[in-house]
């Protein structure tokens, strides 16, 4: 089983690659599946700013594109001494896809938290609101989203 220092390192090094050019800030994500699989992601900033995409997200869909659905655990690594917790779009995002994972921050300087998603995003919409389709309907919102 990869231990937690391995999946962070790995974190480490998707930073590295992060197309940070207009915020200097780079950010690394380590995405492990239930199987053992790891998909990095890294920030890829564009000139218009607005179309970035953070380092969470683009491990999402790498292990999505590849046809992966159940998922242990994500390591997020940035360069700041307060750790760097996921944006909203992220945590939205993660939460749909990956469900109540796990959370790990880390800093260059060796710090860490952990995190349940659940903590970050207390009240989620998901797609158990769509299922409720009108007033009366039988169906129920139910624990936790469908994947
Ligand atoms: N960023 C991430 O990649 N992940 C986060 O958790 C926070 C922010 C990126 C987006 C942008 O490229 C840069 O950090 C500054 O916001």
């Amino acid at each position: 089983m990869m231990k937690l220092s391995e999946l962070i390192a790995a974190a480490r090094r998707a930073r590295l690659k992060a197309r940070a050019m207009h915020s200097g800030f780079k950010v690394g994500a380590a995405l492990q599946t239930r199987g053992g699989r790891v998909f990095g992601g890294c920030n890829v900033e564009n000139s218009t700013y607005g179309l970035t995409v953070c380092a969470e997200r683009v491990a999402v869909w790498k292990a999505l594109s590849e046809g992966e659905g159940a998922f242990r655990r994500i390591a997020i690594v940035a360069d700041s001494e307060v750790l760097t917790p996921p944006c909203g779009a992220c945590r939205q995002i993660l939460w749909e896809y990956c469900g109540d994972i796990e959370i790990v921050l880390a800093n260059l300087s060796g710090r860490t938290a952990k995190y349940r998603l659940s903590k970050l995003l207390p009240l989620p919409f998901d797609n158990r609101f769509l299922d409720v389709e009108r007033p009366g309907s039988k169906k129920q919102i139910t624990k936790a989203p469908r994947h």
